[in-house]
């Protein structure tokens, strides 16, 4: 069907005046029509105008239309071509499919074949649009664009990403709780040529012992007590896609062993099936866990973890890469405002050195939840400090200075110093600068803050 008021538009490239105006009369009603009688006018035209379909005679006066047929495909490889021909040339049509015309009509026209094959054309060609645009917002959602980072070792993750994705080998995503593993995941699927199929995720950890099993293969009817239908299971859903398997370091050792079997030979069993099943199922596992560890313990199979690490990727701890902090908290901020329709700018450089500081053991997840907390209560332009939860208030400073006493980095008379200079800034700050009011906080004389404030340096710029 054709959109209201969009007109399709079509060149038709033919030599004779004839086809060229019969044509346009067949056509002009559903679709703009634009004429050429040779290559060179076709190439004029190309260069104007963008055409949703060619209508291209095979025999041109000055080029062959083949070649001419090329050129096109070389300049726009998705340009919709269809291929004119009298009866006798119908072999070089099929030549002309082979370098990527779409079809082929034969002179003379029967008009509602000519109708017909242009529909269809033109409709294949908006489907190949529509798929497009959908993926790309797919992409746009899981790719790279959306996992923050500009670490060392966060580029050389995505690195991999880029390069796993193209092969099927299994890839075993390690890193505590919040790093980003299931993004990664992701990522390497939504690159992947198996990108158009599903990816399918199961959490091993949330499945009891007892149902893992049918979960992940299936099965039969009246396989158990509770098995009332067949019921597939995940590694067959994930037919030519990926399968997620998160958290895999809690499977037991049971249901491993049936895991190195599908990897071993791509096939499984339903649960109470006899039938063997093949399917083509790419395999990324994730876990939280020391697995080498537990292989050591006898919690993992050993030859299950080697056919799982063949590319093992490690997501670093948010504290180990702090350069990525600021970014993240921009990417958060940007994705909030539009959530709660806000339109906070960013954080003090007071609050950003507070998050630095802290030692985010929730990781990546940890400071999304925080950002999505405070943009959606802050009625500031930025955040500030006082506005973030305790841990990073100064009292978890003093923590950190009391720590640098202890161990010997920072000098007693120092830290005394610091602590002076951040309640003394934090009392200012709450009283807007209004130094009566921030010594009766403080409980001491006015004289006596502005001592201490000249022998410290602050000044009210602070
Ligand atoms: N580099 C990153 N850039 C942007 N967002 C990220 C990044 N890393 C993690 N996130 C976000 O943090 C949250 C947690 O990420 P994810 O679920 O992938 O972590 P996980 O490692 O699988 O955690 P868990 O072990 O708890 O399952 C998600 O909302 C994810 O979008
Ligand atoms: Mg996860």
């Amino acid at each position: 069907m054709l959109k209201e008021g969009v007109k399709k538009s079509i060149l038709v490239v033919d030599d004779e005046i004839g086809t060229r105006e019969s044509l346009k009369m067949i056509l002009k009603a559903d679709y703009q029509v634009f004429l050429a009688k040779n290559a060179e006018e076709t190439f004029q035209q190309l260069e104007t105008h963008p055409f949703d379909l060619i209508l291209l005679d095979i025999i041109l006066p000055d080029t062959d239309g083949l070649r001419v047929l090329e050129k096109i495909k070389q300049r726009d490889p998705e340009q919709m071509v269809i291929m004119i021909t009298a009866t006798k040339t119908v072999k070089t049509a099929v030549e002309a499919m082979k370098l990527g015309a779409y079809d082929y009509i034969t002179k003379p026209f029967d008009v509602d074949e000519l109708r017909l094959i242009i529909s269809r054309a033109l409709s294949t060609q908006a489907l190949k649009e529509e798929n497009q645009r959908l993926w790309m917002e797919i992409d746009r959602s899981f790719g790279f664009d959306n996992i923050i980072g500009k670490s060392k070792v966060m580029k050389d993750i995505f690195k991999i990403v880029r390069q796993v994705a193209n092969t099927r080998s299994t890839v075993l995503i390690m890193g505590e709780s919040g790093t980003g593993k299931e993004l990664i995941a992701r990522a390497i699927h939504y690159h992947s040529p198996r990108k158009n199929h599903p990816f399918v995720t199961i959490n091993c950890a949330a499945i009891p012992d007892t149902l893992i099993e049918s979960e992940l293969f299936g099965h039969e009817k009246g396989a158990f007590t509770n098995a009332i239908e067949r019921k597939l299971g995940r590694f067959e859903i994930a037919h030519q896609g990926t399968l997620f398997l998160d958290e895999i370091g809690e499977l037991s050792l049971m249901t491993q062993a049936k895991i190195l079997r599908f990897l071993e030979e791509k096939e499984f069993n339903r649960v109470g099936g006899s039938k063997t099943i093949k399917v083509d199922v790419r395999l990324i596992a994730a876990t939280n866990k020391d697995l080498p560890q537990q292989v050591k313990k006898g919690e993992f199979r050993e030859d299950l973890f080697y056919r799982i690490n063949v590319v093992p990727i490690l997501l670093p701890p948010l504290r180990e890469r702090k350069e990525d902090i600021p970014l993240l908290i921009d990417h958060f901020i940007k994705k909030f405002n539009s959530e709660n329709q806000k339109n906070v700018k960013g954080v003090t450089p007071e609050a950003l050195e507070a998050m630095i500081n802290y030692d985010w053991p929730g990781n990546v997840r940890e400071l999304e939840n925080l950002i999505e907390r405070v943009v959606a209560l802050t009625q500031n332009e930025y955040i500030h400090q006082e506005e973030l939860p305790i841990p990073f208030t100064s009292i978890s400073r003093t923590n950190g200075l009391k720590e640098s006493v202890l161990s010997g980095r920072l000098s007693f008379t120092k830290a005394e110093e610091e602590f002076e200079r951040e309640i003394i800034l934090d009392a200012l700050r709450r009283t807007k600068f209004v130094q009566s009011h921030a010594a009766e906080l403080l409980g001491i004389s006015r004289r006596i803050l502005k001592y201490k404030m000249d022998k410290l340096g602050i000044t009210e710029e602070q």
